[in-house]
């Protein structure tokens, strides 16, 4: 076998494979360093292609034999994998191949964490098991056969027979080979059952290790609350006898919906309140709730080729997204998610790594499990859903799933059945799939004799490889206020399809105040020339809990960016339209909490850059402490009290309502600290009794450069839980004082508990340390040396992770001469290194544009 050149893989290219799977048939013999993977593969030829070249994908395989039909076969090595003469019609492959688990550092494959086998093949770790047409549009039946001592042996589909040392597994689900999966290992299962909507009961297991059992039960009740809300939403039922989720410490990525046995991120699954935040455990329902969509959307349904990844994963986010909404706020979640794409999908497109939804070239698809898939992609559904009403995206949904049951479809098939059952045409919406970049929409206003008119102007900015731009639809939902602060046109959503529109309102007695993009009903940058009382006003009046945050947020970005460039103070419309917001007791605390909570330096830096400003990091972090010092100041008898009063009492829940109240509490804490000296955190974290409350009142010292004590107690207690030392490095890193954060991060890395070969750990410090925005961009560049150097020490050992840290230098085009300079010296380092991997040297290569 050849190491495959780094080769960009087109979407133009795709060509159907010359043969099919009928079935598959493997045999695990499991040792550290010297697995034997034994296989049996039925190929059909595909009578949707002339074609019979027969090639496997295969990457770091031992071979010790190949047989076709029983017969020895000697195939030919080529780039990525093998070739080899095969008879024109159906046939079997069988062949016996050593892997090393135990030295595969890259967690893409089979590898070990903690003792225990476990497997990640999405996208294209297959190949690095045993020889096949690694490639989702060959979907195959599963049986596998499990040989080892370990107590615990799992795979796909449902449990076929087991012995001493043996399991056999069935999936009688035809599946692509990105979702293969095992697991062995020494584990304990905390277990329930669920009884689906036509009465066959499901046994549902989290494999966890020892120790860990009792941290299950949340992660358990968010299985049960997805399943049942899948066939109540969505008419989509489970489909095997078994649903097992597996927690791993050694992870990649987030979590992975391998079919019936689904690997999670252990950060993703265990939980309890001494040990997880709020934040944690809302996380975990919607990481649970994906995966387990996953089995409709991506499983039974999967992708062509990888260049339809949103169709799963923008579909399944979206769902994820609406499954929330009903478990907790709807007006909270949509404020987080829109929030979400604005600072960081807006900062992707933006940038040199912007790319479509469905992007049209790669060279590592690792590289491609973006925001904007994700993200941006769920935001497309949520258009499609806004266009042709509620009836039509279910009547559609049913159409896609009934005709691709089974099937690798595209985003062509998806957007099919939706002209099938709407009968609308979507040529013109298609775009949002292959245009990269974020719209920005401008509005000039027109008032006349009761008519009031709004005019549009769209236009995306070129991106990387992309520098026409055409108009796209957008859903606009507006409405209007009157002066007293009434709402006079209810929310309308309006239809733009041109480049300039205009769109007129009757009838109005006075010149209304408009609100607009309510409920951020497309993914548009909203560039509307208005004044801070304005703002305000729609602060106070607002309907639309999204226009009413984000008038709030306008309001406070106002305030950061006068700071942050001459040092202004923050003005009367913000800090007396907060006060009224923090103290109108008929909204939610969490959204309250939500108002309060201010922009992040990486957020005023992007809207700076935005307004053809350079933004100066020191004078972001100077100027964000003196608005919070202000906010204190001006409204220190109302944040003591929220900060009394909000903490719920009891036992703790986390729950929408007691987390929405917490998060009131702690952010008004964090701003007193600002002006108290600490007291008050001190005192909070001294009585905590769960994990949300100390880390608040641990996060408000450091950030005001105090909490040495707090973060030595913090490491005292918990130095034996991996989970929540994570979040130390990370605390410690991120809110160190800006002079102060690189040595801070330097003496961590030399911590004996900095596990960088861990993801979770390497993620915390380095990532932590990255968005310390004032301490990373430091002007001397020792921050992006640091960085540096730490993804070149990864990179050999895990490209992927190495890869996505790469990230932190995306926004080097916004910062002055000095520093791009800087930056740039970095990424061109990282270029000329010998040996980098495809995942890393795509991403420098991207970026250096
Ligand atoms: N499909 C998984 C999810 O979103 C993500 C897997 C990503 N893995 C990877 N190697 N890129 O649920
Ligand atoms: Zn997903």
């Amino acid at each position: 076998m050849k190491d495959a050149a780094p080769q960009t893989i087109h979407l133009a290219d795709y060509a159907p494979p010359p043969w099919l799977v009928e079935r598959v048939e493997l045999t695990f013999r499991l040792a550290p360093t010297a697995t034997r993977v034994l296989s049996r593969i039925r190929f059909v030829p595909n009578p949707a292609t002339s074609d019979r070249r027969f090639f496997l994908h295969g990457e770091g395989l031992k071979t010790l034999s190949a047989r076709i039909d029983g017969a020895e076969v000697t195939p030919r090595e080529v780039p990525g994998g093998i070739e080899a003469d095969v008879p024109d019609g159906a046939f079997t492959w069988e062949a016996e191949v050593e892997v090393d688990p135990a030295g595969n550092t890259a967690l893409e494959g089979l590898y070990m964490s903690n003792g225990m086998y476990c497997t990640q093949c999405e996208a294209e770790g297959f190949r690095k098991i045993t020889w096949y047409p690694d490639r989702p549009d060959v979907m195959a039946p599963f049986r596998v056969r499990i040989e080892s001592d370990l107590p615990v042996l799992l795979s796909n589909g449902n449990p076929a027979g087991s012995g001493d040392g043996w399991a056999e597994w069935d999936d009688p689900w035809p599946k692509p080979a990105y979702l293969f999966a095992l697991v062995a290992g020494d584990l304990v299962a905390h277990r329930d059952t669920f009884v689906t909507m036509s009465g066959r009961e499901v046994a549902l297991g989290i494999w966890v290790r020892a120790g860990d059992e009792d941290r299950c039960a949340f992660a358990m009740e968010a299985l049960k609350a997805s399943m049942r809300w899948d066939e109540e939403v969505y008419g989509r039922e489970y489909d095997l006898d078994v649903f097992n989720i597996v927690a791993v410490d050694d992870f990649n990525m987030g979590a992975m919906e391998n079919k019936g046995l689904n690997i999670f991120n252990s950060a993703l699954v265990l939980a309890s309140p001494d040990t997880a935040t709020d934040a944690t455990f809302e996380r975990i329902e919607a990481v649970i709730a994906h995966e387990y969509f996953h089995n409709w959307t991506g499983n039974r349904v999967t992708c062509r080729d990888w260049f339809q990844l949103c169709l799963k994963e923008g579909l399944t986010v979206y769902r994820d997204q609406q499954f929330t909404s009903d478990m907790r706020s709807a007006a909270v979640k949509r404020i987080e998610d829109a929030s979400l794409m604005r600072t960081r999908q807006f900062r992707e497109d933006g940038g040199p790594l912007a790319h479509p939804v469905r992007p049209e070239s790669f060279v590592e698809i690792n590289n491609f499990y973006t925001i904007t898939v994700y993200e941006k992609g769920a935001e497309l559904i949520g258009m499609l859903k806004r266009l042709v009403g509620d009836d039509g995206y279910r009547k559609a949904v049913d159409l896609y799933f009934q005709r691709h049951d089974g099937e690798a479809a595209t985003i062509e098939d998806w957007l099919a059945a939706f002209e099938e059952a709407t009968g609308r045409d979507l040529s013109q919406f298609k775009l949002w799939y292959s245009q990269a970049g974020t719209p920005r929409l401008t509005v000039s206003e027109q008032w006349e004799d009761g008519t009031y008119t709004l005019t549009f102007r769209q236009e995306t900015p070129p991106t990387p490889g992309q520098t026409d731009k055409q108009p796209l639809v957008i859903p606009l939902a507006v409405g209007l206020l009157n002066p007293n602060g009434d709402e006079v046109v209810p929310t309308t959503v309006l239809e733009m399809t041109k480049e300039e529109q205009s769109f007129t309102f009757d009838g109005l007695a006075s010149r209304p105040v408009p609100s607009i993009l309510r409920n951020f009903s497309a993914p548009v940058r909203l560039d509307r020339a208005t004044t801070d009382a304005e703002r305000a006003f729609l602060l106070a009046h607002d309907t639309d809990p999204y226009n009413k945050w984000d008038a709030g947020r306008a309001l406070a970005m106002s305030a950061l960016t006068a700071a942050a460039t001459d040092g202004t103070a923050p003005g009367a419309d913000y800090l007396d339209g907060l006060g009224r917001t923090l103290r109108d007791e008929t909204l939610d605390p969490a959204f309250r909490a939500l108002v309060l909570s201010l922009p992040s330096e990486d957020e005023i830096a992007q809207a700076l850059h935005a307004a053809g400003t350079t933004p100066d990091p020191d004078a972001i972090h100077a100027g964000r402490r003196a608005v919070q010092e202000a906010i204190a100041g001006a409204h220190e008898a109302t944040l003591a009290d929220l900060h009394e009063r909000m903490q719920p009492t009891g036992p703790y829940r986390p729950d929408a309502d007691d987390a929405g109240r917490r998060s009131l509490a702690n952010a008004a804490l964090a701003l007193l600290t600002r002006i108290d000296g600490g007291a008050r955190a001190r005192t909070q974290f001294a009585a905590a009794d769960n994990m949300t409350q100390s880390v608040a009142a641990l996060a408000a010292l450091l950030a005001i450069g105090a909490g040495e004590d707090q973060s030595q107690t913090y490491h005292d207690r918990w130095q034996g839980e991996r989970l929540v030392m994570d979040r130390w490095f990370g605390l410690r890193a991120g809110l160190a004082p800006a002079e102060q954060a690189l040595d801070t991060t330097q003496e961590l890395a030399r911590h004996p508990a900095f596990h960088w070969k861990t993801p979770n750990r390497f993620r915390a410090l380095v990532g932590g340390f990255a968005n310390n925005h004032a301490g990373f961009h430091r002007a001397d560049g020792r921050g992006y040396e640091f960085v540096t150097d730490w993804l070149l020490k990864l990179d050999p050992l895990n490209p992927q992770t190495a890869a996505g840290m790469s990230k932190v230098f995306e926004t080097w085009g916004r910062y002055d001469a000095e520093r791009q300079g800087k930056i740039r010296a970095c990424l061109r380092r990282i270029a000329g290194t010998d040996r980098l991997s495809r995942d890393l040297g795509e991403m420098v290569q991207r970026m250096l544009g």
